[in-house]
């Protein structure tokens, strides 16, 4: 099989998990990664395998070895790497959000359009067998009409006052932190589950922390917390936000997230309530989905490929009682995308596993309606996409 380049821009915490998923797949160069210096670069390069490491993005797109861009920077910089990326004719793999606002991601996906490359987002936890498995149930009517669709996504890396990162900050960031950080994979994975769209949501954010201590220089998301040097800034992202939402088929869903809830590292929970039977799954248990009966007993169902649907299965790699992880979702998501670009041009459409640029764009889309509905004072506000 013809090898494929790939390079990555940014290798903070989650870009070596895209080196890692397309090493896994053995028909992926590891070409270069990009830091933000010739130094980071270069070292960056060297800890991950990679042949080669630059300096700046611009250098990465522009050698020929490279393939496939995966852009895994900080949100700001995000629309630059990617419109560059695709102006040069690589196909592109961007971890969420696809841009900062609804507006440069409507830019992108226009761009990558003409492009007429492969593009992907990493909505990561469609690639979980489970999920998938849910998602056949779901579809095939086996839970009835999904009627209400609730849960949460909480984490604690924020909850102290020394707790920083540039997710907080709007020029780097964006408007939002919670929701457009974690709230975005939620939404996004209550529609993929159940084929329906929001369209309409009712906010209520929270700014718990509006200051915080900044430690001179940059680091990494999930670092520790300060010890050093710091400067106290005011925080105006929310970090904690409450939501209830509507679906294009009149079901109704309500979900909360934070990142200042202690003991809750990341706990995204979703669950869909049919008409006949509810099903719920939780990423920190993610290999367990839950059965909800009305007149029989509740079941849990162990991830086990003999007992999965067949659509679920290839996205099972281990037996029963084996468990698979955040990491294989990712790594499976990767491959689905990586079969299409192997299979070369034309390229055929993605799996439905795959989050796609029009999806980067509507989680966006979502995520200023929230902010909308809530700078209103809480008032119902239509998604417009
Ligand atoms: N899909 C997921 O589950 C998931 C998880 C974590 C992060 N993310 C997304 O991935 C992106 C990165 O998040 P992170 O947590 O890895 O952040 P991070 O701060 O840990 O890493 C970002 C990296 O980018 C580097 N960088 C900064 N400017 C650069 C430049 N000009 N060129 C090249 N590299 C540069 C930084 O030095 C750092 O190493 C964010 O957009 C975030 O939303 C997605």
């Amino acid at each position: 099989m013809k090898q494929i380049g790939m390079g990555i821009v940014g290798a903070g915490f989650v870009g070596p998990h895209h080196v890692d998923a397309v090493r896994r797949l053995g028909y992926v160069d590891i070409v270069a990664v990009a830091g933000s210096s010739e130094e980071s670069g270069q070292q960056k390069a060297r800890l991950l395998g990679a042949r080669k490491g630059y300096g700046s993005y611009q250098a990465l797109i522009d050698d020929p070895d490279v393939h496939v861009v995966h852009n895994a920077t900080p949100n700001y910089l995000h629309a630059a790497v990617t419109s560059a990326a695709l102006a040069k004719g690589k196909h592109v793999v961007s971890d969420k959000p696809l841009a900062m606002t609804a507006a440069e991601s409507k830019r992108l996906v226009d761009e990558a359009s003409r492009a007429g490359v492969v593009t992907a987002v990493t909505f990561n936890y469609r690639g979980n067998p489970l999920v998938q498995h849910a998602r056949q149930q779901i579809a095939s009517g086996a839970i009835g009409t999904p009627r209400f669709v609730h849960g949460h996504y909480l984490q604690d890396w924020l909850l102290k006052d020394t707790d920083y990162s540039w997710r907080l900050d709007p020029a780097k960031g964006g408007q939002s932190s919670a929701l457009g950080d974690i709230g975005s994979h939620w939404c996004d994975l209550a529609q993929h589950l159940t084929g329906l769209r929001i369209i309409e949501v009712l906010g209520d954010i929270t700014t718990c922390l509006p200051k915080r201590k900044k430690p001179h220089g940059s680091r990494e998301a999930f670092a520790a917390a300060a010890t050093g040097e710091v400067d106290v800034v005011d925080i105006t992202v929310e970090d904690l936000a409450c939501v209830l939402v509507r679906f294009d088929s009149g079901a109704k869903g309500i979900f909360s997230v934070g990142q200042v809830c202690a003991g809750h590292k990341n706990d995204l929970v979703i669950e869909v309530c049919g008409a006949t039977t509810s099903i719920a799954w939780r990423q920190e248990h993610q290999n367990e989905l839950w059965f909800g009966h009305r007149d029989r007993a509740n079941e849990t169902l162990q991830k086990d490929p003999s007992l999965l649907t067949n659509e679920a299965l290839p996205y099972a790699h281990l037996p029963g009682g084996h468990q698979e992880a955040w990491a294989d979702a990712f790594c499976n998501v990767m491959r689905d995308i990586y079969d299409v670009v192997a299979a070369g041009p034309p390229f055929r459409p993605l799996s439905p596993v795959v989050g796609t640029f029009e999806d980067g764009y509507r989680a966006n889309c979502i995520v200023e309606a929230i902010l909308a509905s809530a700078r209103a004072g809480g008032v119902w506000t239509a998604v417009s996409y």
